[in-house]
């Protein structure tokens, strides 16, 4: 897929912080392009409120713990990778380079990281898989109707995809910017109609919300998917309990990095809700606002299983294609590992043990 170095090699080869390639990639990519990638929605209220949870939140080193050894290995659903640093489903990828969600799947896999590919991807769910040459998962949106949908999940675990990740906080599509020519969602049918309303309908709740997912379905699609299901979206710990007892066998805490509803909590501030609803009955990952590895480490010590990056893959995506991908999976995975260090942990583990100082008076390690 890579047949060249990129020209860019010069200037990401330096970048020493994920940040940088935030800066590369701005200039790189159309304005629209940018602007579609890096706002929230309205006011960004929630947008703001990510990055911000994450720097509210502090670590108390732990100086002179040996920690020769040490790893940062995790194991989700039966399957081993290297750390847990995971690419959230990003739609149509070749929006940011023309390798689209192949270049980053290849980096994922060079990097020993799971990556989720969206139902919204600009490459077929085929030749994704193949480029990674290893199981992905994927992610599911709800196609207007069951038979759709159960089509298109059925037809990603055909390809190979371990497990499905259904994504519920956006049912109503977004207005996307205008889309190029080469760029669309080429794993969909064609778009259901929306009902015909009646007299003194509205197109809210008996138009779009008509073709969005209930428990009801949920529960419905649980008991077609054999692989592992989990549910994208959550924010309420009463949701997270209903959808533990439905079967759903893991979680996603995400406001889909303040894309839709603005003014819902930061991610990191809804995880100990959670967390307490969900009583370690099943593994939770977390995405929205994950900058750093040392963010990554925050969110493992509320103890989550893993944790998803959105925009800061894609901004290596738009500087580098693949090697910008796994230099950002790489930058994380380090940072990671260094303040893995100067905790005392030697293991994701140890991690999961740790209270932040700003959580309550206890500070440091259990
Ligand atoms: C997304 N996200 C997303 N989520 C999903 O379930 N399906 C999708 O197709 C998309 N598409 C998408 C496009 C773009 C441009 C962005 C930035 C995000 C949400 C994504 O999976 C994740 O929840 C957020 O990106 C996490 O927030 P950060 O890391 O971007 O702050």
């Amino acid at each position: 897929m890579i047949h060249t170095l990129p020209k860019t090699a010069a200037c990401f080869e330096n970048a020493r912080a994920v940040a940088e390639y935030k800066l590369h990639a701005q200039a790189r990519l159309d304005p629209t392009v940018w602007r579609y990638l890096s706002e929230g929605s309205e006011a960004g209220v929630t947008l703001l409120a990510n990055e911000r949870a994450f720097e509210r939140a502090r670590i108390v080193p732990r100086p002179l713990a040996d920690v020769r050894g040490g790893h940062t290995r995790v194991n989700l659903f039966g399957q081993e990778f290297a750390h847990p640093i995971v690419l959230a489903p990003v739609a149509y990828q070749k929006l940011f380079h023309s390798d689209g969600e192949c270049a980053s799947a290849m980096a994922a896999s060079a990097q020993d990281a799971l990556m989720l590919v969206s139902s919204l991807a600009s490459q077929t769910l085929e030749e994704i898989i193949q480029a990674a040459e290893k199981p992905l998962w994927f992610q599911l949106y709800w196609q207007g109707e069951r038979s759709r949908t159960l089509r298109l999940a059925q037809r990603a675990l055909a390809a190979g995809y371990s497990a499905v990740v259904l994504t519920v906080d956006a049912p109503v599509k977004q207005a996307v910017m205008q889309l190029p020519e080469d760029v669309r969602a080429v794993n969909l049918e064609t778009p259901l109609a929306l009902p015909l309303l009646l007299q003194g309908q509205s197109q809210v709740f008996d138009g779009w919300m008509a073709q969005a997912p209930t428990w009801a379905d949920l529960e419905w699609l649980r008991g077609h998917i054999k692989l592992p299901l989990l549910l994208k979206g959550v924010l309420h710990p009463d949701d997270a309990a209903r959808a533990i007892a439905l079967g759903c066998d893991g979680l996603v805490v995400s406001n889909h990095g303040g894309r839709v509803l603005d003014g819902v909590p930061a991610s990191l501030d809804a995880l100990p809700g959670i967390m307490a609803a969900v009583a370690g009955r099943v593994p939770v990952l977390l995405d929205s606002g994950v900058r750093s590895g040392s963010d990554v480490f925050k969110a493992l010590s509320q103890g989550v299983a893993a944790v998803m990056i959105g925009r800061p893959y894609i901004w290596g995506l738009a500087t580098a294609g693949a090697l910008g991908v796994a230099h950002v999976i790489r930058l994380m995975r380090d940072e990671l590992e260094m303040t893995l260090a100067l905790v005392g942990c030697t293991c994701i583990g140890d991690a999961q043990r740790i209270i932040l100082a700003n959580q309550g008076s206890k500070m440091g390690q259990a």
